[in-house]
């Protein structure tokens, strides 16, 4: 069992935005506007902000004053979002952001009680399945919809492909599901727990699905998740090195050349109090 909490890179955050903001589902997005409520300012918490991508991203797809209360247990990551505030809403409304230090498991239960809206992006598959409890659990007391966005299912394909794909798919999917020093993660499991938790709580659920699509135009994020996910794989089954090694070259060459296709399949979810 490692010791490690696993953290997530401001740089990284940062190459992948741009392909968060086109993959998000903007359907859910349609159907959140017709239950907020109008009138006053929206307060919205987003749980394992990092540097803010998905204030930046729906801030701005949002009517009305919001004030989004972003929580991390990364101090580097929030002093980033403050760096980067999200732009204004949707009608030139003012947004505005604070930033929370804290462990979105082991929120106290009156910290989301001003909530008229929960977030979470690229978030689910780091919980173990006692915190991903907590943090649902959490979700239902605040009594307000839940978007969350990003969350990794375990599937991935490559264009052209390669009978190497699905061994080191597999293993990067064992690797997600590791034990941690917290605990073991629930990796691409997570997406279907938590609908059944917020289902079970009562709330109605809808998914989409919202893929990464990285062409030539992303080559830079395709090779850098390309490393990262054969690096996790490697590491995960270290047997597989020697083949692991001359397909990551051949595979950041063709991303180089602009002849690599990668869909990366993620779900976002949509919870709603009935
Ligand atoms: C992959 S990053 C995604 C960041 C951001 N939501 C985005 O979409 O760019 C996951 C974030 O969750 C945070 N995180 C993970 N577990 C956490 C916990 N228990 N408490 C607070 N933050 C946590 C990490 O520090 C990291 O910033």
């Amino acid at each position: 069992m490692g010791s490690e909490v696993v953290r997530a890179d401001g740089d990284w955050l940062a190459l992948r935005e741009p392909a968060d903001a086109a993959a998000r589902a903007a359907g859910l997005v349609d159907a959140l506007r017709r239950v907020l409520p109008d009138g006053r300012c929206l307060v919205v918490h987003d749980l394992g902000s990092g540097t803010g991508s998905m204030a930046r991203w729906l801030a701005p797809r949002l009517p009305g004053p919001q004030r989004w209360v972003l929580h991390d247990r990364d101090r580097d990551l929030l002093d980033r979002a403050a760096t980067r505030p999200p732009p204004m809403a949707a009608d030139g409304s003012a947004v505005t952001i604070e930033r929370r230090l804290d462990d979105i498991t082991r929120l106290p239960p009156e910290s989301l009680s001003d909530a008229d809206l929960v977030t979470a992006s690229a978030l689910l598959d780091m919980l173990t399945a006692p915190e991903l409890e907590r943090l649902v659990a959490g979700c239902v007391r605040a009594g307000c919809p839940v978007l969350v966005t990003l969350s990794v299912v375990g599937r991935v394909e490559l264009s052209p492909s390669d009978e190497l794909d699905r061994d080191v798919m597999d293993a990067f999917n064992a690797h997600q599901r590791r034990a941690t020093g917290s605990g073991t993660l629930l990796g691409p499991d997570a997406p279907a727990a938590t609908v059944a938790q917020l289902d079970a709580a009562g709330l109605a659920v809808t998914t989409l699905p919202s893929p990464w699509r990285l062409g030539p135009d992303e080559h830079a994020l395709a090779a850098g998740w390309l490393t990262g996910w054969v690096g996790a794989a490697v590491e995960q089954r270290p047997e597989l090195e020697p083949v692991a090694a001359p397909y990551a070259r051949q595979r950041l060459a063709q991303a180089q050349a602009g002849t690599l296709r990668v869909t990366v399949h993620h779900e976002d979810l949509l919870a709603v109090p009935r």
